[in-house]
């Protein structure tokens, strides 16, 4: 369900280039928010909501972690927030990921900022005694980020495009060595996504395309994405982020 709701920060750190950690701090969220949901931001100045995915929760400490990269003036704004302000959002929004059924393994595999939704679930997948593997791509080892996080989940390959940390290449260089698992989850930019699922075709997976979303709030339609062969499109805001990798057509 989303709601309005009000959060104040409590810390903000760099964790990479251009790329910040910020937690915050709100009962409802916390206790609410499911792994792969995210918050409409709206950062003071702006008419514009951001959507955020929420990247750790931690229901004891009503806090919320969010992890964002600055590529315009409002997440540059939402950077220079500082421990005791408060910011307006919606939330918990999304339908987050689906883990239901009987899993014993599962690989995730992130992208660049579409990494953060993925701690959320293997730290709650991983709670649950199911084996997590995960696959992290970078553009370079300056935008690396929660590698150690990561690590601590499960086997983690962490791989570089230009090969300055890590694997050299894209996510996909490394599938090839991962051991079998039962589903895969994914976020990233679409390129990356398109690549994950044509690879893992024979798997059932689920991917979050958070990173299309325009307005958040079914406004915009920069998020409309056909389906399957039924036809018809889906708004990513209102019916997502999370689908089946066979639902959509990216
Ligand atoms: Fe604007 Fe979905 S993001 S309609």
């Amino acid at each position: 369900m989303k709601r309005k709701v009000e959060l104040v920060v409590k810390s903000v750190d760099v964790i990479a280039l251009d790329t910040f950690e910020m937690t915050l701090v709100n009962k409802y969220v916390a206790k609410t928010a499911i792994p792969g949901q995210f918050l409409h931001l709206l950062v003071d100045g702006h008419t514009l909501r951001r959507p955020i995915s929420i990247a750790n929760v931690d229901r004891n400490n009503n806090e919320i972690t969010i992890l964002f990269k600055i590529v315009g003036d409002g997440t540059k704004q939402l950077a220079a927030y500082k421990p005791g302000m408060s910011i307006d959002a919606l939330g918990p929004s999304g339908n987050g990921f689906s883990y239901e059924g009987k899993l014993n393994s599962v690989l995730l595999v992130g992208g660049g900022i579409g990494i953060p939704p993925l701690y959320n679930l293997g730290k709650t997948l991983k709670k649950k005694g199911i084996k997590v593997t995960a696959v992290l791509g970078f553009q370079s080892k300056e935008h690396v980020f929660y590698e150690a996080n990561f690590r601590e989940l499960g086997k983690t390959y962490v791989v570089t495009n230009d090969g300055t940390y890590g694997y050299r290449g894209f996510v996909t260089s490394v599938m090839d060595q991962i051991e079998d698992f039962d589903t895969y989850y994914s976020c990233g930019p679409i390129p990356m996504l398109k690549a994950v699922t044509k690879q893992l075709q024979d798997h059932s997976g689920y991917i979050s395309l958070e990173e299309r979303m325009g307005c958040g709030v079914g406004a915009c339609f920069a998020c409309v994405i056909p389906t399957d062969s039924h036809g018809g499109y889906k708004k990513i805001c209102k019916d997502g982020p999370v689908f089946a990798a066979d639902e959509v057509v990216l």
